[in-house]
């Protein structure tokens, strides 16, 4: 193959060269956290809870679709997504659910894989997919897959410490995502986070040596 022809594998866009790790885990597991960590080190990160929201902000590529398919109920005065509206609506409505998907994932996926490019240089790329379980799309684009578990009582304290989400919100959010065990059977890789941070920081050294050398 010549050397200015591209692999096959970057002309469909998806795998690179370089190793790339899904980071998933329930809510309040500590994944932005880790995320964090791993940067630290040298990682690439890509966060697609933050792509998300960078989508549904005012201007965002998603505003017009949501627009289309909600109309402006779900919009704010300033043309962001209402974010509070929308859980409310999503959280009670499956098909509501199904079609705000329909409409954001991909463009996540396709946001993603733009930022995957520019991070050639780095050792490796962390993409943090809390929707890893439910998306076989991402789970695709991943060599490995990275789980951050902790007790389910943490979980709960801790987001309840962190917002202004009660203990019963928290727990619900819980109930709708993937169960634990099943999301565990996922992964390649696990980090407990019920310890302190030093802990965790120690964990993510170790992986961090491990995916340096792959
Ligand atoms: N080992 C730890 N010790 C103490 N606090 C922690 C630890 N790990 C995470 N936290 C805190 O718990 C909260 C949740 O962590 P973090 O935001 O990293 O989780 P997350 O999985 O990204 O949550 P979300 O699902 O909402 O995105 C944060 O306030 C964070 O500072
Ligand atoms: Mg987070």
């Amino acid at each position: 193959m010549s050397p200015f022809e591209p692999s096959t594998k970057l002309r469909t866009g998806m795998a690179q060269d370089r190793l790339i790790i899904g980071l998933t885990g329930g809510i309040g597991s500590g994944k932005s956290t880790v995320a964090t960590l791993f940067a630290e080190h040298g990682a690439g990160i890509i966060d697609t809870d933050a792509i998300a929201h960078q989508l549904t902000q005012a201007g965002g590529e998603a505003i017009a679709p949501i627009r289309a398919a909600f109309g402006n109920d779900y919009l704010t005065d300033d043309g962001a997504l209402d974010r509070a509206k929308m859980r409310a609506l999503i959280f009670s409505d499956a098909a509501a659910k199904q079609r705000l998907e329909h409409i954001l994932h991909p463009l996540i996926f396709e946001q993603a894989k733009a930022q995957l490019r520019p991070l050639q240089a780095s050792p490796y790329v962390v993409v943090v997919v809390p929707l890893l379980p439910e998306s076989r799309t991402f789970r695709q684009l991943v060599q490995r897959v990275l789980v951050v578990d902790c007790d389910e009582n943490t979980q709960i304290a801790r987001v309840a410490g962190r917002s202004r989400m009660s203990e019963t919100e928290v727990c619900a959010i819980i109930a709708r995502q993937t169960p634990r065990a099943e999301r565990l059977q996922l992964a390649d890789d696990v980090i407990h986070n019920d310890a302190g941070l030093d802990n965790l920081a120690g964990q993510v050294a170790v992986l961090h040596e491990h995916y340096s050398k792959m």
